[in-house]
């Protein structure tokens, strides 16, 4: 199997190392999930369907910058950016789900259980949920490391994490949803798995504890801003240019920060949090340009 490499260049701009990183995850993704074979062959069919051929890659760009901004193994962070997207791209399966959000459209096609049905699209979930801790098992990384890596991502995909927040999100009545409420369930529902990608870059780079807490308040505020500005193009998006259905939270009768705030209040919010962000990576100088750019990103993007 020939393995992706990454280019060392530092002077690329944003966009094209946005696009170059997304080229390899897609490429080291279609090598990590098998191809499809046997009776069972419906779920790698229905399982690549979901992960590859889409999404901006965020979380595993994280992983891959942060590791290259402090001098890490590339191909490794790589490895981990895709056990980490394996495990997204299973939170949005399950999130579209009828009995969860109920949607037909994620990234520009029909969902999984719109493409296939129900049971696989559960199913397809589970898979991509185990095979990422499959990836991170067998990842060329040291071992203290990769444990590290295996239980950070469980903790952070877990009840305290990611699915804790969506918990949070689809049980708590609106009347309780003040600002502080809806800060926590973003913190675990999104900022979570941004929090562990920018952590991982640092462990597959053997960042210092010091390294990790900055990198740790970089990422949960950027986070929180790459969330609320979610819920802003859940207002003024369009679904084609967000790839998935819009008017959704407010269908729901979701509390969000455009709700609480409005829409000008929640772009102040969001544009506060980054300059916090911006101000976490004082500790380093150009090298952390590329997670600089990744804040203006967050806080401009149209999908
Ligand atoms: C969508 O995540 C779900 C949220 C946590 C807001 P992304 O906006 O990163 O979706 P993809 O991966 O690009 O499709
Ligand atoms: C879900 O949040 C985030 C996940 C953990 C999957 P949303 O329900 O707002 O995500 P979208 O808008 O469907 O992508
Ligand atoms: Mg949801
Ligand atoms: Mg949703
Ligand atoms: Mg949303």
């Amino acid at each position: 199997m020939s393995r992706a490499t990454l280019s060392n260049a530092t002077n690329a701009d944003f966009p094209m190392r946005l696009r170059d990183v997304a080229g390899q995850v897609e490429a080291r993704l279609d090598a990590l999930l098998p191809k499809p074979h046997g009776h069972q062959s419906v779920i790698f069919e229905a399982a690549r369907y979901a992960a590859l051929g889409g999404g901006k890659r965020l979380r595993p760009f994280l992983v891959v910058e942060t590791a290259r901004m402090l001098g890490g193994d590339l191909n490794a962070a790589l490895d981990v950016g895709c056990a980490l997207e394996c495990l997204h791209v299973y939170s949005l399966v399950h999130d579209d789900l009828p009995c969860m959000d109920d949607d037909d459209l994620r990234r520009g096609k029909p969902t999984v259980h719109r493409a296939y049905d129900d049971a696989i699209a559960v199913l397809a979930g589970d898979a991509l949920l185990t095979r990422s801790f499959g990836i991170l098992g067998d990842a060329n990384l040291e071992p203290a490391i990769q444990v590290k890596l295996i239980t950070g991502l469980a903790a952070s995909g877990g009840m305290s994490g990611m699915i804790g927040g969506q918990v949070v999100d689809i049980t708590v009545a609106e009347g309780e949803r003040d600002e502080a409420l809806i800060t926590e369930l973003q913190a675990m529902k999104t900022g979570a798995l941004i929090d562990y990608a920018v952590r991982a870059g640092g462990y597959v780079a053997g960042a210092s504890e010091t390294e990790l807490a900055a990198l740790s308040s970089y990422a949960r505020d950027m986070g929180l801003a790459f969330q609320i500005q979610d819920d802003i193009l859940d207002v003024t998006g369009d679904a084609e240019t967000v790839g998935k259905a819009v008017g959704k939270d407010a269908n729901l009768g979701k509390a969000t920060f455009v709700s609480i705030l409005g829409l000008d209040g929640a772009r102040k919010r969001a544009k506060e949090l980054g300059e916090r962000a911006m101000n976490s990576l004082e500790p380093w100088d150009e090298s952390a340009q590329t997670l600089r750019d990744t804040v203006d990103f967050v806080l401009e993007r149209k999908h």
